[in-house]
C-alpha cells in the first residue's frame, strides 16, 4: 500500500520590500529544521528571485537581491545590498555577506563564512568550514574563511576553514587556499602561494598595460 503524501512544508513570515519580482516556483520563508531559528525572512526592495530558488526564514537580505535558478539561501544569513547569486549555488546558514557581492554558478558557501563588500566568486568555488569532519568538537569549532573586501576568487577554487584572504587579492583558477593570503596579491596553486602583487600583473590580451592599475 502506498503512503499518503505529507502535507506541504509550512512557511514563515516574509517581509518583502516594494518592487519585488518573484518567479512562480520560488519559495520564500522556508522554515529551518534547526531549533530556535526566527521564522521571519526580510528582503529589501527590488528583489528579483528566479524559479527554483529557496530562501529560508531567519535571514535578512538588503535591497536589489538578484538570484538565478535553483539557488538556496539558508537561515541566519546577514546579507547586504545588491547581492547577486547565480544558478545552483548554496549559501549555508550563519554567514555574513557584505554589499555588492557577486556569487556565480555551482558554488558552495559553508556555514559561518564571512564575505566582505564587492567580492566576486567565479563558478565552482567551494568553501569549507570544518578542518576535521567527524571530530566530536566539529560542531563547536566550525568556522568558514573570511574574504576581505574586493577579493576575486577564480573558477573551481577551494578555500579551507579559518583562512583569511586579504583585501582585493586574486586567487587563480583551481587553487586550494590553505593559509592566509595578504592584501593586494595574486596567488595560485595547490597549496596556493603568492606569485606577486596585483600592481605587478600585466594584461595578457594587450588591451591595456595592466589589469589592476
Ligand atoms: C592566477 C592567474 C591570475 C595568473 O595570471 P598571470 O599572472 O597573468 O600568470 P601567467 O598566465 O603569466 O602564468 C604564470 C605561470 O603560472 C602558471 N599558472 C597560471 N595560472 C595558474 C593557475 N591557476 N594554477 C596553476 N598555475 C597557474 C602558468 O602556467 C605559468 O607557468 P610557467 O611560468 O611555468 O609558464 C590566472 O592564471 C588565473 O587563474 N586567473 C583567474 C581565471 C579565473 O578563474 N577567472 C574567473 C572568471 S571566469
Amino acid at each position: 500500500m502506498m503512503n499518503e503524501a505529507r502535507s506541504p512544508h509550512t512557511l514563515g513570515t516574509v517581509r518583502l520590500g516594494e518592487g519585488a519580482v518573484i518567479d512562480e516556483g520560488a519559495v520564500l520563508g522556508y522554515l529551518s529544521p534547526r531549533r530556535g531559528v526566527s521564522d521571519i525572512l526580510v528582503i529589501g526592495p527590488r528583489a528579483r528571485v528566479r524559479s527554483g530558488c529557496v530562501i529560508y526564514a531567519g535571514s535578512r537580505i538588503g535591497e536589489r537581491l538578484e538570484t538565478g535558478h535553483n539557488t538556496i539561501i539558508r537561515e541566519e544569513n546577514e546579507i547586504g545590498d545588491r547581492f547577486s547569486i547565480w544558478n545552483n549555488s548554496v549559501i549555508d546558514y550563519g554567514c555574513r555577506i557584505g554589499s555588492g557581492v557577486k556569487i556565480h554558478c555551482n558554488i558552495y558557501i559553508a556555514q559561518f563564512t564571512v564575505i566582505e563588500d564587492d567580492c566576486f566568486l567565479a563558478p565552482g568555488v567551494t568553501i569549507a568550514n570544518d578542518y576535521h569532519p567527524g571530530c566530536p568538537d566539529s560542531r563547536d569549532c566550525m568556522r568558514g574563511p573570511t574574504l576581505k573586501k574586493g577579493c576575486h576568487i577564480g573558477v573551481n577554487v577551494t578555500i579551507l576553514p579559518y583562512v583569511t584572504i586579504g583585501e582585493g587579492s586574486l586567487v587563480g583558477s583551481g587553487s586550494v587556499v590553505t593559509k592566509d593570503l595578504p592584501p593586494g596579491v595574486v596567488a595560485y596553486g595547490n597549496p596556493a602561494r603568492v606569485s606577486g602583487t596585483l600592481a605587478e600583473m600585466r594584461c595578457k590580451t594587450g588591451r591595456r598595460e595592466a589589469p589592476y592599475l
